[in-house]
């Protein structure tokens, strides 16, 4: 369980100004290698709603055949729009859609068009924040997940890094930025995690501008 996210040097998740993105090219590019060895990559169905990503490994190397991570989106209400990029690529590689089971029989319009679309909807008990997570990572596990990428939004960070169930963070941070606009201020900071949990071994590399801190998080 790997929660990975880009950070300003204030601690916000999106780039003040209007800007596209936080990091510079390597170390998106890093994510993408990233994205490559791992089972499936998470987001919450607001990152989704935002930024409409696509999740893939795209590494622009176009002779040799790229892995692709299935897709993943915990979304307790089916908010996920038939339309969205993640959606319209079912077919190129796997996209699930976490949701809960108490509320299936009043969303089984959206259902049916998402699972027409050829995503899987997987229903789940109800947890403190939407769905499940342990529930999910059981059932990821009988399905033998080895990595999992968890890419935010702050709310699902939150979720996973402060619900103990990360066992790594990687925080890429631009050094030179500030972030968060005026209604729109997603903000998840390494330095509050570090003052509210026990951190293990840290590890810092460099892509260009930006700085990767890869930590682990000790269990028990
Ligand atoms: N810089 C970065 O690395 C980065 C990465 C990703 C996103 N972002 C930014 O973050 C913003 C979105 O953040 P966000 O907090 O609004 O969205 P989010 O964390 O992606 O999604 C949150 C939503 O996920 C659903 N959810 C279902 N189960 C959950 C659970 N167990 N725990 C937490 N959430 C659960 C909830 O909606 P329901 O109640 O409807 O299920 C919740 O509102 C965007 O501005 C995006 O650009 C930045």
């Amino acid at each position: 369980m790997i929660c990975k996210w880009a950070q300003t040097a204030d601690g916000f998740l999106i780039p003040a100004g209007g800007q596209q993105w936080i990091t510079g090219q390597s170390a998106r590019t890093h994510v993408h290698e990233i994205r490559r060895w791992c089972s499936g990559v998470l987001v919450g169905v607001g990152t989704l709603l935002a930024d409409d990503p696509l999740l893939t490994c795209r590494l622009g190397v176009s002779d040799v055949p790229i892995r692709q991570p299935a897709r993943l989106v915990l979304d307790s209400q089916l908010r996920t729009p038939p339309e969205c990029q993640l959606v319209r690529t079912a077919a190129t590689s796997p996209v699930l859609i976490a949701t809960v089971a108490e509320s299936a029989a009043l969303k089984a319009g959206r259902a049916q068009k998402l699972v027409h679309a050829g995503v899987e909807v997987l229903e789940l008990p109800r947890g403190r924040e939407g769905v499940n997570l342990e529930a999910l990572l059981d059932e990821l596990g009988r399905r033998e997940w080895t990595y999992l990428l968890v890419e935010g939004g702050a709310r699902v960070l939150s979720s996973f890094v402060y619900g103990q169930l990360a066992d790594e963070l990687l925080v890429f941070i631009n050094p030179q930025m500030s972030g968060g606009e005026p209604g729109r201020r997603p903000r998840f900071d390494l330095a509050a995690v570090r003052d509210r949990m026990t951190l293990g071994a840290e590890y810092v590399t460099e892509f260009g501008p930006d700085r990767l801190y890869r930590l682990l998080v000790p269990h028990g």
